[in-house]
């Protein structure tokens, strides 16, 4: 069998990896695309380095700009290699708009398509990965489920063919990597006692809502780490505030995911908008506040690890996170063996 699969920003390289280790390693033939979405060494080559993943066979090059230019680029430039390669199955991870743009190039080709991390939704069509989600799963021939819930929501949308909870491969590398993890040394500028930041949603990173965020991560009683994404450093630079931040604020450049894996295991609590980042702090035992008004992962927040609060009510939520005894049950995610689960399924295509 032919494997194509399709990556081009951060969290589509983490929940790729388990899966292309082991489809390298299988008698099928692979072929990993980059669209090149996310392209600064700390936003793409590290996480190839630190895997052990070679390079991918294709990148795309496309990089930044508006979601049509940048969605119609990749389409264009994804359907000419699928054209050129011919695979029996194209894999597509995540949300993002590399993801759609994937799916799309390849339903249309009628090749079948593959969605990794299926069936989520936030019910707000506002947010530019709802959309993706949405229409992805609907031009899915497979589709991969992390939980129950997004098999319900699934269902609820009419989609009940070909639908598979089969974990989450988030989860499964996260076990993966501990020993590295272990085995990294805490920078010099990381104090003892911290919290970890991570902002840069679209919604969040405007003229009104960050500077808001930032003035509330400030006057936390902690110091707090935030590996600032280039989405958010620009706005920060734009407003003129990234000179201006709080000596409260330890604001470094991304780092890869072994660090940042070890900043979070180490940290006191989590303040984020990723999605990946609400599970890994939940699987590593931390409080996380998500600064946003839905999450998809609403497992985090019903097992009392995860809540729900706006810019101006960071404070106060985190506060009430490091007063509550959290019972984290390990086994919300799923299976350790998720990658080997959904090749067995794709090997059922070729019979
Ligand atoms: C994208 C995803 C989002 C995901 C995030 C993970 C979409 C619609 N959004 O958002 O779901 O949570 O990735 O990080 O696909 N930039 C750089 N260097 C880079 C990459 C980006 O400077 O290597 C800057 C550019 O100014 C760019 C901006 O960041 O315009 C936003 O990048 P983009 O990939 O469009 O969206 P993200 O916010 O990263
Ligand atoms: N991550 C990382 N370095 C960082 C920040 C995040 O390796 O500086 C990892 C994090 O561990 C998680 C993934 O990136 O696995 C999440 O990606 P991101 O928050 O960019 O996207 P989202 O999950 O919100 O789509």
């Amino acid at each position: 069998m032919k494997i194509l699969s399709i990556v081009g920003a951060r969290p589509n390289f983490v929940k790729m990896f388990p899966l292309t280790k082991i489809i390298n390693k299988s008698k099928h033939d692979h072929i990993l695309v980059h669209t090149g979405q996310h392209y600064d060494i700390n936003m793409s080559d590290i996480f190839f380095k630190e895997m052990d993943v070679k390079p991918a066979d294709y990148n795309l090059g496309v990089g930044s700009g508006l979601h049509g230019y940048q969605t119609g680029e990749m389409l264009k430039a994804i359907e000419k290699v699928i054209i050129e390669n011919e695979p029996d199955v194209v894999i597509v991870p995540g949300d993002t708009n590399s993801t759609i743009s994937g799916a799309l190039a390849a339903a249309k080709l009628h090749v079948k398509v593959a969605h990794l991390e299926a069936g989520l939704r936030s019910f707000n069509r506002r947010m530019p990965e709802e959309i993706n989600r949405i229409l992805t799963d609907h031009c899915s021939d497979l589709l991969f489920c992390p939980t129950h819930v997004a098999v319900r929501n699934l269902k609820n949308e009419g989609i009940t063919k070909n639908v598979f909870q089969t974990g989450d491969t988030m989860y499964e590398i996260a076990f993966m990597i501990e020993d590295k993890v272990n085995a990294i040394p805490r920078r010099d500028e990381i104090p003892d006692e911290y919290l970890l930041s991570t902002i840069h949603r679209a919604e969040n990173t405007t003229d009104e809502k960050l500077p808001k965020i930032m003035d509330e991560l400030g006057r936390l009683n902690l110091p707090v780490v935030i590996p600032l994404h280039p989405r958010t450093k620009r706005k920060l630079q734009s407003l003129k505030l990234l000179e201006k931040t709080n000596n409260n604020l330890n604001i470094i450049d991304p780092v890869g995911f072994f660090e940042f894996s070890k900043l979070l295991k180490d940290s006191k609590a989590i303040i984020t908008d990723s999605g990946g980042v609400q599970k890994e702090a939940y699987w590593h035992e931390k409080p996380c506040v998500t600064v946003r008004e839905q999450t998809e992962w609403l497992e985090t927040i019903e097992a009392g690890g995860n809540i729900l609060a706006k810019p101006t009510e960071i404070k106060e939520k985190l506060d009430i996170m490091l007063s509550n005894e959290i019972a984290f049950k390990k086994e919300l995610y799923g299976y350790k063996d998720t990658s080997l689960r959904i090749l067995k399924i794709l090997e059922t295509l070729e019979k």
